[in-house]
């Protein structure tokens, strides 16, 4: 029996995760100009899939061209990108413990920026930019005005999310999750900050949930029985009128039904509004309220950095998961250093053994997993 609950095993239909560590999205911009993926990637997932987490998440992957962010985001629309992702899962599988998920997503009208370093600024199509798309044409913040999608636009958004899950599939990953969060297309649809439609896809809060369950089903009709499928959700938009915890239990309990098999709760980032406080586990509250009440698996994120910081989260059933973005690229080993104070053992590469604290009384020739 593990003395945690942070390295008790946990499993999602077909997928069975070692512990409850998870390594959140992290946007990379060092695809090439096409999509791909490149070394980066293999040396910045393949390091992480030795970390000792139960499940790592690639980047937000694009599913259109016109989905990406920046030049330089990941990109699934193609079938050219699946050779060089399969090469990053395979390496990553060769030398790593983690299961291994795919983000899907389409950044809407917050498309068409310079990568994060160079401050998100809008590119315009002549500087090799491109037209934003999204449920109605109100811009966010300071970026270009989006083009509002007509019927055939929301079909093939919604066909596009289908295909990349396909490829998604051909490249080996264990599980999607769909990039519903952030202020992106599929958070545009949710949000009265982004949809102002008069539709079928917009006005009440089951219209504008339309979109979002009608890319789960899409996904879902294609993507494997055994595999898991979940969805990240803004709980809030932290501001007057926005999308709300009780709209995202709604619509949980939706996806739940739709057969969804976990809900990762983050919020904000689609009206320059937004009201937030930081502070550690800020978000833990939400995953807790749709796990209760939604009756849906969790993830909870932001800000969880203690190893009994997350246990606590997991063992008073505020989450069954719990993810990690920034502590993880600042201690990678954050997993072994957490089954180090719990008492507890993790996946190490054999190559990795004697950096385990037990093995420096020269007791070597015993491996750290059976320790
Ligand atoms: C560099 C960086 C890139 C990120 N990229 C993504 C992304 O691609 N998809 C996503 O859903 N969240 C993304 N996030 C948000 C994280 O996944 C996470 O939800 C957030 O950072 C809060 O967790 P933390 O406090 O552990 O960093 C990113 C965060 C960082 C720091």
């Amino acid at each position: 029996m593990p003395a945690s609950t942070l390295f008790s095993p946990f499993s999602l239909r077909g997928l069975q995760l070692p512990n409850r560590i998870v390594i959140s999205p992290m946007g990379q911009y060092s695809a090439d100009e096409s999509g791909r993926a490149t070394d980066w990637h293999l040396m910045h997932l393949g390091h992480l899939a030795m970390s000792g987490s139960g499940l790592m998440f690639t980047e937000a992957t694009a599913v259109q061209p016109q989905g990406r962010i920046s030049r330089h985001d990941l990109g699934i629309w193609s079938d050219d990108h699946v050779e060089p992702m399969k090469r990053v899962v395979d390496f990553c599988r060769t030398h790593g413990g983690a299961k291994l998920g795919m983000q899907l997503y389409h950044a809407g009208r917050k498309g068409s920026v310079s990568v994060a370093w160079e401050g998100q600024k809008p590119v315009s199509e002549a500087d090799g930019g491109w037209k934003t798309f999204s449920p109605s044409a109100v811009a966010h913040g300071g970026r270009a005005m989006p083009v509002a999608l007509d019927e055939l636009g929301i079909r093939e958004a919604i066909e596009a999310f289908a295909a990349a899950a396909r490829r998604a599939d051909a490249v080996g990953f264990d599980t999607l999750e769909i990039h519903g969060a952030h202020g992106y297309l599929i958070h545009s649809f949710l949000s009265p900050f982004g949809n102002h439609r008069t539709d079928g896809w917009g006005g009440s809060r089951d219209n504008r949930m339309r979109f979002a369950l009608a890319v789960f089903d899409a996904i879902r009709a294609v993507w494997p029985e055994r595999k898991p499928l979940g969805m990240r959700l803004s709980a809030t938009d932290w501001a007057e009128g926005g999308w709300s915890i009780d709209d995202s239990v709604e619509l949980s309990a939706k996806l739940r039904e739709h057969g969804c098999d976990f809900v990762t709760a983050s919020s904000g980032g689609v009206t320059a509004e937004q009201r937030l406080k930081v502070h550690p586990g800020y978000q833990v509250p939400f995953a807790e309220r749709i796990r209760r009440e939604a009756g849906v698996a969790t993830i909870a994120v932001g800000l969880i950095t203690e190893a009994r910081q997350a246990d606590e989260i997991l063992a008073t059933g505020k989450a069954d998961l719990v993810a990690l973005a920034r502590g993880m690229m600042f201690n990678p080993r954050w997993p072994w250093h957490s089954a180090v104070e719990l008492g507890e053992s993790v996946f190490y590469p054999k190559q990795y053994d004697r950096s385990h604290p037990s093995m420096r009384g020269g007791d070597f020739l015993k491996p750290v997993r059976d320790r």
